[in-house]
Order: structure tokens, then C-alpha cells, then sequence
């Protein structure tokens, strides 16, 4: 396995965070979005966080897609609870001893010995200046795919008392709770911050660089260092092969590994076959979306199509709405209906359309959208049967009841 690290991106985030950069407001809480697989978790906890805890930040990590099936609120709350445990765990081990019921923290906070590690009881905000006092230290809250908290109603409500938390603990100069939180969708994201309401209104989403030439020039050289008879590495090949991949590391790498093992029988430049690799690779992705949009009803592909043009401005049963899904299935389409189709499209596996608690739609894998663009730009859009004319579709399959 190989680990590429970005400490130098760390270093100038954890800047950013102290409230030391000259210009942004990272301190307020910093947003970073990047597509899926590109390689957020492996940075935000084999980069950031150490290069955080060596300036002696307690660090707390939480991915709310760790465990989907649980409250995202749970999750942090729990991540918390365990920080909070491990720092009070000698203190309380103490206090116990002595046959105190509650210890005091800091003169002020009084706590239940037998309750430590569970925040209930505890708010939220409590529990992260308690962290805070007993740790002596600055705090930061790293959220990974932090837009999952808008699926639920405690997740929302989570998100609002980690902001006042945020405003109770800082003051200027002097930067006590870091947040960071990371999302696989920009436009999921986004509404943690744009809408009047949204918990961190104001703040600005930054996109998370992806990995680039000098992920491809480390690679090379350990490439060179164990293999001295494929120099030079062709750099450039490599580079647009990882490019076409998406920029996610563990596709690439497989295809390296294939194209480089001696069983691979190759006789040409392995980097020509990673290249190749490359290019089946996303063709084999467009065929899977598009076999995907061909097996959906009707109206499920209407609403999707509706969705996929209309982005963040998509709303599911205005006129407007109603009047391109009747247009594209030519069947008239009752906001129930055109619900249930939604329902639908979020229930299948994988899902296609996510749903915030507030009724917000979008959907689910954000690649659908640069693959909806591409398909518009070459006139492709909407993907056809093979062998079937556009004028037929959805007339012979079966109408929604
Ligand atoms: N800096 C890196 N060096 C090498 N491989 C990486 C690096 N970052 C990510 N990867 C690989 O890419 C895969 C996806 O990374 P991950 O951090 O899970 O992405 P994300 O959180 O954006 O979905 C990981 O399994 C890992 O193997
Ligand atoms: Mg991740």
C-alpha cells in the first residue's frame, strides 16, 4: 500500500483553522468538498489530523457514513463522548476512589462520575467546553460527509448547537472549537451554508485540490526504484491515465499493479496499458448510470431527467414540474405521483436521489451529473434503448398506474 502525504496542504489548513491566515474564515468552520473515493478520509485522518495534533489540538473524527443505519447525531455525539471519556477516564477513576459522586471541572462543571462517555444529559455544547477545559487545549471537530447530518432532524439540530458551541468557545484571537467538515457533494453541502436558516450560513465552501502531478511523480519514482529497466517513467501517460480514473487513487493503483505484475503478459509500455485501463473504466461507468436510467419507469426517469437539468433549483411538483413530466411521458402526472417516483428513486439500491430532512431533493452520486452534461453536449441525452427510436420510448412500456 502506498501512501502519498500532503503535509505541506495540512500545514496551511491548520493554519487556516488557528485564525492565523491573513485572508479567509476557516476559523469559522472550514468546508471542503470533493467527489467520492478521491481521497478525503485518508487525508483528513493521515494528514490533517496528526499535523493538528502536533500543535496541540485534541483532535475528534467522526465519517457519518460509518455507520448509515445510526442517527448522524448519535454518531457524533458518540465520537465526542469518547474523547470526552479517555480525557475525564483518570480524573473520574479518581474521583471514584474517593467515593465522589461528581467531579468538578474547571470550578464550574459538575459531572456524573458513572456517566461519563455518554453526553446525554450532557448537551452537546457542554460536552465539547468540558473536552475543551479538561483537555487545556483547542478542540477540532472533523465531520466526514457532514451533508449525511441533513438527512435527520437531530442531525440538523446537532449542526445548529455545534455553531453555537462554535460562537460560545471562540473568541477573537483565540480559536477553541475547529470544524471541519468534509462532504462527497458540493451540492449537499452547500446547504449547510446558503439558505437563510442553514446552520453555518455565510460561510463558503472550498473545494479539497485532488491528488495531482506529484502523486504521479511519487509514484513514478518508487516505480523507477524497484524496477530500474522501465526507465524513465512516462509521467505524462500516467498522469492522464489517473486523470481519466477521476482522480481516485485505488482505481489507478489496481490498474498499475495489473499492467505492472509479471502475469500480466503485457509486451507494450505498461503505462499505454494503464491508459487503456483508464478509458474502459469510464466507459464501463457511463454504461452502468445509463443501464441504470434505462431500467427506471417512465415518470422515475422523467423526474430523474428533471432533477439532473435543474440541479439545486430542482422542485419536484410545481407546474413547470408537472408539465415536463407529462411532456416526457406523456400521461398526466399528479404530484403524488411524481412523489412516489421520488420515493422510488431514493429506495433503490443504490440509491439515485438523496433527500434532505427539510425535503430538499438531489441526487445521489454527483458523478451523474457531469455524465448528464456530456451525454446533452453530444446529443445523447436521454440515453436510448439499442435499436429503439426516440418517439416510441415510453409509449410501449407499461404506464404508470
Ligand atoms: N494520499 C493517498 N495516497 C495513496 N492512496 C490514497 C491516498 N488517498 C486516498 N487513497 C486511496 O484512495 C481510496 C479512497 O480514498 P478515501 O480517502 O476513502 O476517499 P474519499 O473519502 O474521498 O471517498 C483509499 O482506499 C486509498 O486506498
Ligand atoms: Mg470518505
Amino acid at each position: 500500500m502506498i501512501h502519498y502525504s500532503r503535509t505541506t496542504l495540512a500545514q496551511n489548513l491548520t493554519v487556516a483553522l488557528q485564525g492565523k491566515a491573513l485572508f479567509g474564515d476557516a476559523h469559522n468552520g472550514l468546508f471542503l468538498a470533493a467527489p467520492r473515493r478521491t481521497g478525503k478520509s485518508t487525508f483528513l485522518q493521515g494528514d490533517l489530523r496528526p499535523v493538528l495534533e502536533a500543535a496541540g489540538v485534541v483532535v475528534v473524527y467522526v465519517d457519518l457514513w460509518s455507520d448509515q443505519r445510526r442517527d448522524p447525531a448519535l454518531l457524533v455525539a458518540d465520537a465526542i463522548g469518547r474523547a470526552l471519556s479517555l480525557k475525564l477516564g483518570l480524573l473520574a477513576k479518581v474521583a471514584r476512589k474517593a467515593g465522589l459522586e461528581n467531579v468538578s471541572i474547571a470550578g464550574t462543571l459538575k459531572i456524573d462520575t458513572s456517566k461519563i462517555g455518554r453526553i446525554d444529559g450532557l448537551t452537546l455544547s457542554e460536552a465539547l467546553r468540558t473536552l475543551h477545559e479538561t483537555a487545556k487545549a483547542p478542540l477540532a471537530l472533523i465531520i466526514d460527509e457532514a451533508q449525511h447530518a441533513l438527512t435527520s432532524e437531530a442531525g440538523e439540530a446537532m449542526m445548529s448547537a455545534l455553531k453555537s458551541a462554535r460562537d460560545q468557545l471562540n473568541r477573537p484571537g483565540q480559536v477553541n472549537l475547529m470544524l471541519v467538515m468534509s462532504g462527497s457533494d458540493r451540492d449537499k453541502l452547500l446547504r449547510l451554508v446558503n439558505t437563510n436558516g442553514a446552520p453555518f450560513f455565510g460561510s463558503q465552501i472550498t473545494r479539497m485540490p485532488e491528488l495531482d502531478q506529484h502523486f504521479i511523480q511519487h509514484v513514478a519514482s518508487l516505480i523507477e526504484a524497484q524496477r530500474p529497466d522501465l526507465k524513465p517513467v512516462d509521467q505524462q501517460t500516467l498522469l492522464q491515465a489517473f486523470e481519466k480514473f477521476g482522480h481516485r487513487p485505488q482505481f489507478f493503483m489496481e490498474a498499475l499493479g495489473q499492467a505492472l505484475s509479471p502475469l500480466s503478459g503485457l509486451t507494450g509500455r505498461f503505462e499505454t496499458a494503464v491508459l487503456a485501463a483508464a478509458n474502459q473504466k469510464q466507459s464501463d461507468d457511463e454504461r452502468q448510470m445509463e443501464s441504470n436510467y434505462l431500467g427506471l419507469k417512465p415518470l422515475e426517469q422523467a423526474v430523474l431527467w428533471r432533477l439532473l437539468e435543474q440541479g439545486a433549483r430542482f422542485r419536484p411538483y410545481d407546474a413547470e414540474a408537472l408539465r415536463f413530466y407529462k411532456e416526457k411521458t406523456q400521461t398526466a402526472v399528479s404530484p403524488q405521483k411524481a412523489q412516489n417516483a421520488l420515493e422510488a428513486l431514493r429506495e433503490r439500491n443504490p440509491a439515485l436521489v438523496w433527500k434532505s430532512a427539510r425535503g430538499e431533493y438531489s441526487v445521489d452520486d454527483a458523478a451523474m451529473h457531469r455524465w448528464f452534461q456530456q451525454c446533452v453536449q453530444h446529443g445523447t441525452w436521454p440515453p436510448q434503448v439499442p435499436g429503439q427510436a426516440q418517439h416510441e420510448l415510453g409509449l410501449n412500456e407499461d404506464a404508470e398506474d
